[in-house]
C-alpha cells in the first residue's frame, strides 16, 4: 500500500491551495451574505484546469486523475464549498458523463467549452416529487421522431441559473420504469425552456440553485446521451463519481472548520491558560483531527479505485456517507471551541457549519448512501 502522493498531485493540491488561500478567501464572506454567485472566480479556475479535470485533454480537459480530483476539492472546499460545489457539478456530473458516454460529435459541440470552464453546466435529476426515488420522474420526453418533446419540472438545479448545458433525465416510456427513462443534452435558449427563481438557501448561499421549466421543449435526437431507455443508468453510474466530489468537499468543510479551530484554540487564553491546554477542547482537536483522517482516507480510497478502472460505486457512497457526517460534526465543534466569535460571520465556522449541512443531503441524502452501501453488503 502506498500513501505517498505523486508530485503531479503535490502540485495540483498546491495549485488549488494557492488560489483558495489568494484569490477565494477575500470575498467569500460577502459572497455568502449576498448569495453572490463566484462568477469571476470560476472563470479564473477554469483557466487553472480545475473545471474538467478528469476530461481526456483531446475535448479541452486536463487528463488528471481522480485523486488530483480530490485533492483540489478538498482545498477549494475548506475556504468557499459555494464555489467547490460549481467545480464538481461541472466535473463529475456533467463533464464525465458527457466524456464517458457522449458520441463525438456531443463531445467537439458541448464537453469542450465545458471542460476549458467556457461554460458551465447543470445535471437535472431531482423534481419536485422525485428527489431520492429517482426512478419516479414526472417529466416526460416523448419520442417525436427526429426530436423529443420535454414536458416538466426540475428542482433544486445546482448551477441552474447560470449553466448553459444541461443534462436532462425525463420519462419515455414510464411503463419500462427505470429503463423507459433518457438523458438527453439541452441548451438554455432552447424555446420552452426557462430557468426558475433561485432558492434562497441556508449554506453554499453564493452557488445559484434554481428549478427549471420544460414546456414542449423540442430536443434533437442527436442530443440524447446513449441508448434509447439509457438515462436512469447514465445517472446513477455518473452519480457514482459525483459522490466522490462531494464526499471530498465535505473533507474540505471539516478540515477548514478544523484549522480555524485549531488556530485559534491555540490563542484564545480562558482561566489563565489557551484554550488547547483544556482537556476539554485536546479531545475535541483530536476527535476532529481523526475524523479527518479517516474520512481522507475513504476519499482518497474510492478516487483510487475509480482511477484503477475498479467498480467504486460503494466506496464513492461510504466516503460521502462518512465524511458529511464528519463535516458536519467538526463544524459544530469548531463554532462550539469558537464560543462566541463562532457565532459570527467573520471567523468562518458559521458559515463552514451551515455549508456542512448541504453534504448529507445532495448527490443522495445519507440515508440513500446506506441503502446504496446495504445492497452491496448484503448482496
Ligand atoms: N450503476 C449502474 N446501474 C445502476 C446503478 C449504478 N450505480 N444503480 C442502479 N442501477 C440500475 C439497476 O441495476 C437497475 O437496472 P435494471 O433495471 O437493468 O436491473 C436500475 O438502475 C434501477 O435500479 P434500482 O432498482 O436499484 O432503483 P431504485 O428505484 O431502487 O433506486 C437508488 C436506487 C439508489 C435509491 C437511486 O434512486 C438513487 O440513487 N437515488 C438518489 C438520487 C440522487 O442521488 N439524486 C441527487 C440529485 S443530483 C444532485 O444533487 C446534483 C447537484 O445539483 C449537486
Amino acid at each position: 500500500m502506498d500513501f505517498k502522493l505523486s508530485e503531479e498531485q503535490i502540485s495540483v493540491r498546491d495549485a488549488a491551495r494557492d488560489f483558495a488561500q489568494n484569490v477565494l478567501k477575500k470575498g467569500v464572506i460577502e459572497r455568502d451574505e449576498k448569495q453572490k454567485f463566484p462568477a469571476e472566480e470560476v472563470k479564473e479556475l477554469g483557466k487553472l484546469g480545475f473545471l474538467g479535470m478528469m476530461v481526456d485533454p483531446k475535448y479541452g480537459g486536463g487528463g488528471m486523475d481522480c485523486i488530483s480530483y480530490v485533492l483540489a476539492m478538498e482545498e477549494i472546499s475548506k475556504i468557499d464549498a459555494s464555489c467547490s460545489v460549481v467545480m464538481s457539478v461541472n466535473n463529475s456530473l456533467v463533464c464525465w458523463g458527457l466524456d464517458e458516454f457522449g458520441t463525438e460529435e456531443q463531445k467537439n459541440k458541448y464537453l469542450t467549452p465545458l471542460a476549458k470552464g467556457e461554460i458551465i453546466g447543470a445535471f437535472c435529476l431531482s423534481e419536485p416529487e422525485a428527489g431520492s426515488d429517482a426512478t419516479s420522474q414526472k417529466t416526460t420526453a416523448i419520442d417525436m421522431g427526429d426530436y423529443y418533446l420535454i414536458n416538466g419540472t426540475k428542482n433544486w438545479i445546482t448551477n441552474g441559473g447560470t449553466a448553459s448545458v444541461y443534462l436532462v433525465m425525463a420519462q419515455t416510456d414510464a411503463k419500462k420504469g427505470s429503463r423507459g427513462i433518457n438523458a438527453f443534452i439541452v441548451e438554455k435558449g432552447m424555446e420552452g425552456f426557462t430557468v426558475g427563481a433561485k432558492e434562497n438557501k441556508m449554506g453554499i448561499r453564493g452557488s445559484d440553485t434554481h428549478s427549471l421549466m420544460f414546456q414542449d421543449v423540442k430536443v434533437p435526437k442527436k442530443n440524447r446521451i446513449g441508448e434509447e431507455g439509457f438515462g436512469f443508468k447514465f445517472a446513477m453510474k455518473t452519480l457514482e463519481g459525483g459522490r466522490i466530489g462531494i464526499a471530498a468537499q465535505a473533507l474540505g468543510i471539516a478540515s477548514g472548520a478544523y484549522e480555524l479551530a485549531l488556530a485559534y484554540s491555540q490563542e484564545r487564553k480562558s482561566f489563565g491558560k489557551e484554550i488547547c491546554k483544556h482537556q476539554d477542547v485536546q479531545f475535541k482537536l483530536a476527535d476532529m483531527a481523526t475524523g479527518i483522517e479517516a474520512s481522507r482516507a475513504l476519499c482518497l480510497k474510492a478516487a483510487w479505485l475509480k482511477d484503477q478502472h475498479k467498480p467504486y460505486g460503494t466506496a464513492s457512497a461510504m466516503a460521502k456517507l462518512f465524511s458529511s457526517k464528519v463535516a458536519m460534526d467538526t463544524a459544530i465543534e469548531a463554532v462550539q471551541i469558537h464560543g462566541g466569535y463562532g457565532f459570527v460571520k467573520e471567523y468562518h465556522v458559521e458559515r463552514l457549519m451551515r455549508d456542512a449541512k448541504i453534504t448529507q443531503i445532495y448527490e443522495g441524502t445519507s440515508e440513500i448512501q446506506k441503502i446504496v452501501i446495504s445492497r452491496a453488503v448484503l448482496q
